[in-house]
């Protein structure tokens, strides 16, 4: 069957070895007969057995039976023992023949692991002899190779120091302190080198303190974690050979060798120790080398292991770095923070937070920070005012500016003396109140011109420019009302002049508004269109009988930049009261009486009538109704104004106008023209909606809208 397959296998590989494979693995035991034993033997034999056991064995031949015809120095026919082509024994006869060679009962044990025999037979015959042969078993015992005496070739014994026999081998070993070479045979001094990687440790030459007996060659790799560094101390008793050459000691012969990575190795030998060296790496060879000559006591040294150190950081200005401490080492974090308005740059961008951390390598992760001065940015242009710069520059930190408003139309929130401060946190902020923003607040009620007298001008006159620049003239599809300014984008007037009877509310393209005028013909104005149109909720008078609430205010689209023809008047303060008698007054484009003939102003013109007492025009009305019942109600959100005898008043054409009282240094809305019976009448007064009524509705429609 192999056959097949070795021929098979040399087609495709060069060797085979096919003829010299063994049939089977040696045996340990095995049994040897003569051809046809028990029946005698035939002639003319010469049979050949090679006996083997595994190596490492010996065999041991027993002989069980063995008859062979005997002859002197059994010549004839014979069982031949050999061992290494050499005769161990030469066997006939029988058991207890006196002639011939038996081999007895005594085993016969082999130098080593074979044996040959051979069995022979002649070929004569002449009485036919009834010799079976023989029959042998034999086996594999083990040899004790280290009970085996000195070869005394020189060679030495067996193991240097220690043998372990083993069936069928033996293996040597060596004492404490020694290690076997690589012939597995003979004990060198241990060098206890190898790698240490533990943080610190205690090495030494073999032997120390006493001289190796033979050469050494040793290597001791100290490796510990990169970040830490590696100090050796070597302990006072320190000898290695040195040899004095011209050039002065020299390690000739001996030395231990320290090897630093990226630094010359150095050569130490003599008797002087060099005490504590810092490698400033991680890693350490030492190779330590004596020959056979010479005496060196040899060394010993302590490591131990440090943390990797980092420069100390620079400072830097205008910031500081935490810790600060005195080393810093492998793994340790510092910080930079900027003082209070700086801020961190690196490589010219701005950073949030800075932090870096010493490396394995002894260097800092980053290089450190810079802190420049945080700037404000140009401080916001402010609606109707303007800014100065008072101290500082570039808007850096802690520059200082103070705005100021258009005066005498605006005045700053928080008066004129608010600063601000570029702050740490890049705002600008007040050094009052840390949340005021720079606003321009309109001047109410103050014109920057007079009339010239505050004193009675029968029927009326015209009003020089500036002199009520809140005076609104309206143009409702057509009609005429008028209307004054309250703030930068509202408008207030009389409910009837927006809302018709049939309760329409004109549309925002209808009602158009003129401002800053005192002359109609002058119409050099565009009328601007309010953005929309608020109505009292509870105006409602479908037959004019009903002026209750008569009261309406228009949002403008764009806010009015207050000048001198155009300013606000002032809402009602808590402290403003009705009180009857006071001198107010009155403007509007409305009709005017000249004589019998009621015409419409094309100038603005103005009035002054007292303020009459509730009573007073109560009664005036109440007389009235008795003689017209459509006269409209009077309520309490109503007043009066004008004079007993007639011939001022207020009229149509002027109704939205304001009826305005002066006090404490301004104008304020009081009341608007709302109705009357006959202008300028004896008797009669004309009723303004008492505006103080309405104060929580206008801030609440101006503030929602
Ligand atoms: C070195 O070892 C000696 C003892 O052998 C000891 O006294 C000395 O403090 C050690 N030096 C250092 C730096 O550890
Ligand atoms: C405002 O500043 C001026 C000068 O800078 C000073 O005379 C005045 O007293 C200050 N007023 C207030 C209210 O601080
Ligand atoms: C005009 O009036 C209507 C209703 O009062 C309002 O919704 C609108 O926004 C106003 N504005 C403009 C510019 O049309």
């Amino acid at each position: 069957m192999w056959w097949t397959f070795c021929i098979i296998w040399s087609l495709y590989v060069s060797m085979c070895h096919c003829l010299q494979r063994p049939s089977s693995e040696p045996l340990m035991h095995g049994e040897v007969q003569s051809p046809q034993y028990p029946q005698p033997y035939p002639p003319n034999l010469q049979e050949q057995w090679d006996l083997s056991v595994p190596e490492g064995y010996q065999i041991r031949l027993t002989f069980t039976h063995l008859d062979i015809e005997a002859s002197p120095g059994c010549y004839h026919d014979a069982l031949i023992v050999l061992y290494d082509g050499k005769v161990v024994g030469r066997f006939c006869g029988s058991e207890n023949s006196a002639d011939g060679h038996h081999p007895g009962h005594e085993p016969i044990i082999s130098p080593d692991n074979r044996f040959t025999l051979i069995f022979q037979s002649d070929k004569n015959n002449p009485e036919r002899h009834q010799n079976v042969g023989f029959s042998a078993q034999y086996q594999a015992i083990d040899v004790d190779e280290c009970s085996a005496p000195d070869p005394g070739d020189g060679s030495g014994p067996l193991c240097d120091q220690i043998c372990l026999n083993t069936l069928g081998s033996y293996l040597c070993s060596c004492h404490h302190g020694y290690e076997l070479r690589s012939d597995q045979r003979t004990c060198l001094l241990s060098c206890g080198g190898g790698i240490f990687d533990e943080p610190e440790g205690h090495l030494f030459s073999p032997g120390y303190p006493n001289p190796p007996p033979y050469a050494v060659s040793c290597q001791y790799i100290i490796s510990v974690e990169s970040g830490f560094t590696v100090s050796l101390n070597f302990s006072d008793l320190f000898y290695i050979e040195s040899v004095d050459t011209d050039e002065g000691p020299s390690c000739l012969h001996h030395w231990l060798e320290v090897t630093i990575p990226d630094k010359e190795p150095m050569k130490l030998c003599g008797t002087k120790s060099p005490g504590l060296i810092d490698t400033n790496s991680n890693t350490v060879k030492l190779d330590y080398h004596t020959d056979d000559e010479g005496m060196s006591n040899g060394w010993s040294l302590d490591y131990s292991t440090h943390r990797v150190r980092c420069p100390i950081p620079d400072k830097v200005a205008k910031g500081r770095v935490t810790p600060m401490l005195t080393e810093y080492f492998y793994r340790d974090y510092i910080f930079v923070r900027c003082n209070q308005g700086y801020k961190l740059m690196m490589d010219g961008h701005e950073i949030e937070s800075f932090s870096t951390m010493c490396q394995h390598n002894g260097q800092w992760h980053l290089t450190l920070p810079e802190c420049h001065i945080i700037d404000c940015g140009e401080p916001e242009p402010l609606l109707n005012g303007g800014v100065t710069f008072i101290s500082g520059v570039d808007n850096q930190y802690l520059s200082v500016v103070q705005y100021h408003c258009d005066e005498p139309f605006y005045y700053l929130l928080g008066g004129l003396n608010v600063s601000f401060i570029c702050e740490a946190d890049r705002q600008w902020r007040s050094n009052q109140d840390p949340l005021l923003r720079p606003t321009c607040l309109p001047v109410c009620g103050r014109p920057t011109k007079h009339l010239s007298s505050f004193q009675r001008i029968i029927g009326g006159d015209e009003a020089p420019e500036h002199t009520i620049p809140w005076q609104v003239l309206l143009n409702i599809d057509g009609g005429r009302g008028g209307g004054m300014v309250i703030a930068d984008r509202w408008i207030m007037t009389a409910a009837h002049n927006v809302k018709t009877h049939e309760g329409i509310i004109a549309s925002n393209d209808t009602v158009r508004i003129y401002m800053g005028l005192n002359d109609v013909k002058a119409l050099s104005v565009l009328p601007v269109y309010p953005a929309s149109v608020h109505v009292h909720p509870e105006y409602n008078n479908p037959n004019h009988a009903n002026y209750n609430n008569d009261i309406a205010l228009l949002k403008l689209q764009e806010p009015i930049t207050f000048q001198a023809s155009i300013m606000p008047l002032c809402l009602p303060a808590e402290s403003d009261t009705y009180v009857p008698d006071t001198m107010g007054l009155v403007s509007g484009f409305g009709v005017t009486d000249e004589g019998k003939r009621r015409i419409l102003a094309n100038k603005l013109k103005y009035v002054q009538l007292p303020l009459v007492e509730d009573e007073t025009c109560q009664n005036s009305v109440t007389s009235l109704k008795r003689k017209r019942a459509s006269i409209p109600i009077l309520t309490s959100n109503m007043f009066c104004a004008g004079i007993p005898e007639g011939g001022k008043d207020s009229c149509q054409g002027d109704s939205g106008s304001g009826y305005v009282l002066y006090d404490n240094g301004r104008f304020w809305a009081a009341g608007i023209v709302s109705w009357g019976v006959e202008c300028g009448k004896q008797g009669t007064y004309g009723v303004y909606t008492r505006v103080a009524n309405y104060l929580d509705w206008i801030k609440k429609t101006m503030q929602e809208n």
